[in-house]
Formats: structure tokens, sequence, C-alpha cells
């Protein structure tokens, strides 16, 4: 009796676990897939690139069919997860709603649920792996729960700074220095404090403008800053008066120094999955389609 307790357990938790990790496949396809836009040539790697840390180090990004820009900044999906707000100004409340704004948006995929559905259906390969991953069909809830899936996934926190503090090598004197400065005299922490530098909420950085603060995690693999895309290094965003809560007092040159060589040392760009799927399902009215779109 116990034992075939303990067996069906475990039978559940390796379908469960294989589950998981053909949404979490099925998603990275999604992501990039060109044909959840209406031309079928941007996908959502378009703009998170993952060879730019899932940025594309733009001020902002082209929008559909180069048709002007966003207003605003590209940032990453690494660690992106989590929050409970979602884009620059917090607008979204989940993952779901920034798939279908994304989805919908004229400036970004011009598309429809039905009309996405309508394409990766005419796919036998993909209707194959919606069914193994959820046991359903191609359908908005499962579009999105693959790329919610993948985007989970997506976490990277095995930095030099993290390595350091699990008992690793410790860090240099410099980003050293910039650690206590941004947890102590620096006053960075009381906003972008916790595991992810981050911390939920809203802040009036000009007048005006509110922004949610943004992880800083791999922020220096993530250039240009701001939400406005406007400051192209580090040194810019502590120093340019625009990140308004700072300074209290002005940071001096070595300070500058420090800060920077300890956001340096919050880059992980190794532990997530960089990697672009070598291939696309085949499907009959997109055949020469590129993986992650064209631009
Ligand atoms: C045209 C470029 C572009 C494309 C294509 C694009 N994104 Fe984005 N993404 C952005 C921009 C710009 C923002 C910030 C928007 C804002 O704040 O208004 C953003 C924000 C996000 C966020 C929120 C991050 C955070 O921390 O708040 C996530 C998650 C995300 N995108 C995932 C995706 C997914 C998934 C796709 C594909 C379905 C996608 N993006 C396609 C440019 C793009
Ligand atoms: C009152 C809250 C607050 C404090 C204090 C604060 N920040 Fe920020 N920080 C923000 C917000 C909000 C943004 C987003 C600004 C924007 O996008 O326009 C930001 C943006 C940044 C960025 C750019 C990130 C990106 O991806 O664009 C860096 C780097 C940064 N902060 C570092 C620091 C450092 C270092 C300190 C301490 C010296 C600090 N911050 C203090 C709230 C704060």
């Amino acid at each position: 009796m116990r034992i075939w307790v303990v067996l069906a357990a475990s039978a559940l938790g390796l379908a469960g676990a294989s589950r998981v990790a053909a949404q979490r496949a099925l998603g990275k396809l999604l992501f990039f897939e060109p044909a959840l836009s209406v031309n079928g040539k941007r996908s959502c790697a378009s703009c998170h690139r993952p060879e730019k840390a899932f940025t594309d180090h733009r001020g902002t990004p082209r929008a559909l069919r180069f048709a002007g820009n966003l207003r605003r900044n590209s940032p990453t999906i690494l660690n992106a997860a989590g929050q409970t707000s979602f884009f620059h100004d917090g607008r979204a409340s989940s993952l779901d709603a920034v798939i279908e704004a994304v989805l919908t948006s004229p400036d970004e995929f011009g598309s429809s649920y039905a009309q996405a559905a309508q394409r990766l259906g005419s796919s036998a390969e993909y209707r194959q792996l919606f069914r193994r991953a959820f046991a359903a069909p191609v359908a908005a809830n499962t579009i999105n729960a693959a790329l919610v899936a993948y985007l989970r996934a997506q976490t990277a926190t095995a930095s030099p700074y993290d390595r350091a503090r699990a008992g690793g090598p410790a860090l240099p004197a410099t980003p050293a220095a910039g650690a206590a400065l941004f947890a102590g005299a620096g006053g960075c922490a009381g906003c972008h404090g916790g595991p992810q530098f981050r911390d939920g909420q809203r802040h009036e950085v000009a007048a005006g403008q509110w922004v949610k603060t943004p992880t800083l995690r791999n922020v220096a693999v993530t250039m240009p800053y701001r939400a406005d895309g406007g400051a192209a290094t580090l040194a810019a965003v502590l120093t340019d008066g625009y990140h308004r809560p700072l300074p209290p007092r002005p940071l001096t040159a070595p300070e500058v120094e420090q800060l920077t060589a300890f956001l340096e040392a919050l880059t992980d760009t190794t532990s997530a999955d960089h990697r672009a799927p070598a291939a696309l399902p085949r499907m009959r009215d997109l055949p020469g389609r590129a993986v992650g779109g064209q631009y």
C-alpha cells in the first residue's frame, strides 16, 4: 500500500517535471517564432536578443515594419519573471498581460491570438508539441503558458557577487568598496534592494515621471539605460542628474568607479539558456521564416 503511494507519487512527479520541460522547450520555440507577428518577420527575440543579454542595445527599439520606434528601452527578460508589475511604468500586472500587449500592439506584433493560433495550429509539428506540453490544443491560454514557462526559467543569479556571497572567491577591492557604498552611504539598496536589486515600486525619477525600479542584475551588459534609453553608460546614469533620487549628494569620481565595478560584478550571462533553437517547426504558410525573425 505504502509502496504504491510512493511509486504513484514519483511517477506523477516525473510526469510533472517532464511536462514542465516540454512547456519550456515549446515556449523557447515561440520566443524565437516570427509567425506570431503579422508580417512573419518579428519575434520576441527581435528586441530581447540572447547574445545581448536579452536586450537590443538600442535606445528604443524599431517598431513593426520599421515605422518609427517604440517609446521605451527594451529591458532584459533575464530574472524578469517573479515580479508583480511589468513594463517600465508597471502597468502590466502579469506576464500574460505582457504577452497579450506584445501580440496585439500595432507597433510590436500587430497580430491577434486568433491569427497566432491559426498559424501555429496549421503546423502538425506544433500541434503535437502543444499536445505533449499541455494535453490541449493551440490556443491563447496555451501560447501564453508556454511563453511564461520559458520566461520563468530564464533566471541568472550566479554572478561573481553571488559566488562571493556563497563563500566563493571574494570580490576585488574596488567592487567590494562599491558593494559597501551601494548598501550603505550611497543609499542605493533602499530602492535596488533584495536578491533582485529592485523593490517592485515606482519612483518619480523626473518631475511627473514615475518609473519602476529596474533590476540591476546584468545591468553592465544591458546598455543603454533608463526607461527612455537616454543614458549610454553606467557612469552617465549615476551622474546625469536624471536619476533624481540620486544623488543625495553628488557622487565623487572614485565612488562612481567603485559603484560601476560593483554593478559589473552582477553579470551572469551563462546560467540561463542563451541558445536560439536550431530550427523552427515546419509551417506551410511561412516556409522560409528565420529563427528569431529578420529584425
Ligand atoms: C519591438 C520590440 C519588442 C518585442 C518584439 C518584444 N518586446 Fe518585450 N519589451 C520591449 C520593450 C520596449 C519593453 C518595455 C515596454 C514598456 O515599458 O512600455 C518590453 C518589456 C517586456 C517585459 C517586461 C520586463 C519587465 O521587467 O517589466 C517582458 C517580460 C517582455 N517584454 C517579454 C516579451 C515577450 C515574451 C515578447 C514576445 C511575445 C516580447 N517581449 C516582444 C520590447 C519588445
Ligand atoms: C529612490 C529610489 C532609487 C534609489 C535610491 C536609487 N535608484 Fe537607481 N533607479 C531607480 C529607478 C526608479 C530607476 C529607473 C530610472 C529610469 O528608467 O528612468 C533606476 C535606474 C538605475 C540604473 C539604470 C538601470 C537600467 O537598466 O536602466 C542604475 C545603473 C541604477 N539605478 C543604479 C543606482 C545606484 C548605483 C544607486 C545608488 C547610488 C541608485 N541606483 C539609487 C530608483 C532608485
